[in-house]
């Protein structure tokens, strides 16, 4: 078998589902799913019908979709409480005992919520905050690690119709900061600390420090996670509440009331905001509402994963960013699925830690990302090996293209040649998956991201909107509204319309480029924007800038991105000091941790090159294309300065053609 598809991948580079997975798939065959994506577009209302019975909708809709470019609306007019749909929906059946999650706490540790068990805690959690004051509409910022109370947290926001900004653990203090005062959140959840490769991160440090300018806190509730002196927390009084004996408290009768049996909300009723990152230095906050957002991850993860009451599904992603909202909360959970939760890195102790929880638990699919994926390659097969990894079924890839090199190791090492891969193209803003293959249905090729999801009209055009050819590489774009898509930026509506629907007229612009092949395959190479994608992180160049120059040394600086093995993307910054500041170590020390400390760890640069000029057009626009240049190894900079000489020449040739 395992030849046999070996030997095809090579013929034609197709992947075909093999018989025993096909048979009991949700979608058994091409001509099915070609079927199903055309209902969804010629009909859409009785197709989004027919598979959000599940929901729960208290009412139904009065108007399935309304648009007036670039807003539109879904299930207008009808009333659900996402919640609901997510933990009450089981409880009358066999999923009320059934694992909603199981956890695996990086120092090991284990524990199983029922579905009954997570729909208590959201329950109670909701009662406490509607007690302490939150009320539909407010926000809620969630600053915590990879532990179940933090989707308890999430769960019950949604339950009271709170807002929830999830901001990952891995920001700083002045990231954290910046989106809660963004959005005037109210309440502050959090941790004392996160665990990290055995040493612990500060969460609660790091949001005291970024609370001393966010005016809007009134309240902060702290899950004691590790609960030693190495996570030394300070308690303010009358602000700062444990989240134990919150929990451990009687809540008033009316908000127990209020928290057994929440409100629906409105269809179109803002469910969370996500930042993410831009072309300005400003992250966005992109604002998901209720009814659209849920049928889209719900059918998405039916379907795409082929979701079975038998699955073990882990997704690897942290909640702080889109995969975790969509794909470990709001998508399995509407489906009623058995999700494991991880709370550490992959390589902790060691490179076995995956394949160990993998066996561990009987994890049936696993989700993950090309930047782990390659960084397992490099650490080599024998952990993988190690390891039973007989009950995987399903694999699954998301955040940035997969060579096919990796893809192919994939499915050979770590799906032992029998397991579909499902490469899944999606974004914060799109809510849900909309490209793949499904697992059952349709063959997939190594590297392409593959064919439209339901209700997805998608298309790669030229400049001004023309279909290209086939094979034809152009901008990747959505020309009409789909369920799950963002319907803004939280506060600044003229950003989302100039961000994705100016470039080309009444048309969704993805910021990637891509190419559809013969076959109707799409195949995405990546950001066509400012934005980069450091290990599956999205980092806006501009961010990275506007933090440099914040810097006092710092006169100007550049971002820009370099092809990476490892990491798809390299993240290179160009610097200019002021003058009479030393371009040494030290001052490349100091911008590092400059950015630690702006946005965080994770978007530290690659490499910091110190010049004397950036290279300009006439008008003084940076030429990032040149630097992306130089960055990739077109003129090498040695030791810590690079006058950028050679590149001063080229900067001018260049400027004279512009
Ligand atoms: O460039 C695409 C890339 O990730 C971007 C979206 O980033 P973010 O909003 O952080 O969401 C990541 C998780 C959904 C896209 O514009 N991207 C995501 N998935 C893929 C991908 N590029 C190629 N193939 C994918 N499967």
């Amino acid at each position: 078998m395992t030849d046999s598809i070996e030997s095809r991948l090579k013929e034609d580079r197709r992947f075909v589902p093999p018989d025993e997975f096909q048979k009991r798939a949700h979608v058994t065959s091409h001509a099915e799913y070609t079927a199903m994506y055309r209902r969804s577009l010629d009909e859409p209302e009785a197709f989004w019908r027919e598979h959000t019975q599940d929901l729960v909708f208290d009412k139904t809709w009065d108007r399935f979709h309304a648009w007036k470019l670039p807003h539109a609306t879904f299930f207008e007019g009808a009333k659900l409480n996402a919640s609901v749909s997510c933990l009450d929906r089981h409880l009358d059946g066999p999923r009320r005992t059934k694992a909603a999650i199981v956890f695996e706490g990086e120092p090991g540790d284990t524990r199983t919520l029922t579905y009954f068990e997570l729909h208590r805690e959201v329950v109670r959690l909701t009662a406490h905050l509607a007690d302490l004051g939150v009320k539909a509409g407010d926000r809620v910022t969630i600053y915590m690690g990879m532990v179940p109370e933090a989707i308890v947290a999430m769960l019950a926001c949604a339950r009271l119709g709170a807002t929830h900004s999830v901001v990952f653990g891995g920001f700083s203090a002045e990231a954290l900061r910046d989106r809660i005062n963004d959005c005037q959140a109210k309440v502050l959840l959090t941790q004392d600390a996160a665990w990290r490769r055995g040493s612990v991160v500060p969460l609660k440090q790091m949001a005291d420090k970024a609370l001393e300018e966010c005016p809007t806190i009134e309240k902060v509730v702290v899950y004691r996670r590790v609960g030693d002196a190495r996570a030394h927390v300070t308690m303010k009084e009358g602000r700062d509440v444990w989240w134990e004996d919150l929990m451990g408290r009687t809540a008033s009768a009316a908000s127990l009331e209020l928290a057994k049996k929440p409100p629906a909300h409105d269809a179109e009723h803002p469910l969370f905001v996500l930042y993410t990152s831009g072309s300005t230095g400003k992250p966005k906050g992109v604002l998901h509402t209720t009814a659209g957002y849920l049928a889209g991850v719900h059918v998405t993860t039916k379907f795409v994963f082929d979701m079975k009451d038998s699955d073990l599904y882990w997704c690897t992603a942290d909640i702080g960013w889109v995969t975790g909202h969509s794909y470990i909360v709001y998508g399995p959970l509407s489906c009623g699925a058995a999700c494991l939760v991880y709370e550490g890195a992959p390589n902790f102790p060691d490179w076995s830690r995956f394949w160990q929880i993998i066996e561990k638990h009987g994890v049936s699919i696993l989700y993950t990302a090309p930047t782990a994926i390659r960084a397992f390659i490099r650490a080599g097969d024998e952990w993988v090996q190690k390891a039973d990894l007989s009950s995987l079924r399903l694999l699954g890839s998301v955040g940035e293209p997969i060579n096919p090199e990796a893809w192919t190791w994939y499915h050979r090492v770590v799906g032992g040649g029998r397991c579909p891969i499902v490469d899944t193209w999606w974004q914060t803003e799109t809510g849900s998956i909309l490209l793949t293959t499904l697992p059952g249905a349709c063959y997939s090729k190594p590297g392409s991201t593959g064919l439209p999801m339901f209700g997805v009209d998608i298309a790669v055009v030229k400049d001004k909107g023309e279909d290209c050819k086939a094979n034809e590489g152009g901008k990747l774009v959505i020309r009409r509204p789909w369920p799950s898509m963002a319907r803004t930026l939280f506060g600044d509506d003229e950003r989302y319309k100039a961000a994705y629907w100016s470039q080309i007229p009444d048309v969704y612009f993805t910021g990637d480029g891509a190419r559809r092949d013969e076959d109707g395959y799409f195949w995405v190479v990546g950001r066509i924007d400012d934005v980069l994608n450091v290990s599956g992180h999205r980092i806006g160049t501009a961010e990275i800038e506007s933090a440099l120059v914040s810097h006092p040394i710092v006169a100007e600086a550049a971002a820009v991105g370099k092809p990476d093995d490892l990491k798809g993307q390299a993240l290179v910054v160009f610097v200019t000091l002021k003058n009479g500041v030393t371009a040494d170590k030290n001052a490349k020390d100091k911008l590092a941790e400059h950015i630690d400390k702006e946005i965080g760890k994770f978007a530290r640069p690659d490499q910091i090159r110190f010049t004397d000029a950036l290279p300009k057009t006439r008008s003084g626009k940076i030429m990032r294309r040149l630097l992306k240049e130089v960055a990739s190894g077109a003129t090498e900079a040695k030791g810590d300065t690079s006058t950028l000489e050679d590149l001063g020449v080229l900067a001018k040739l260049r400027a004279d053609e512009d």
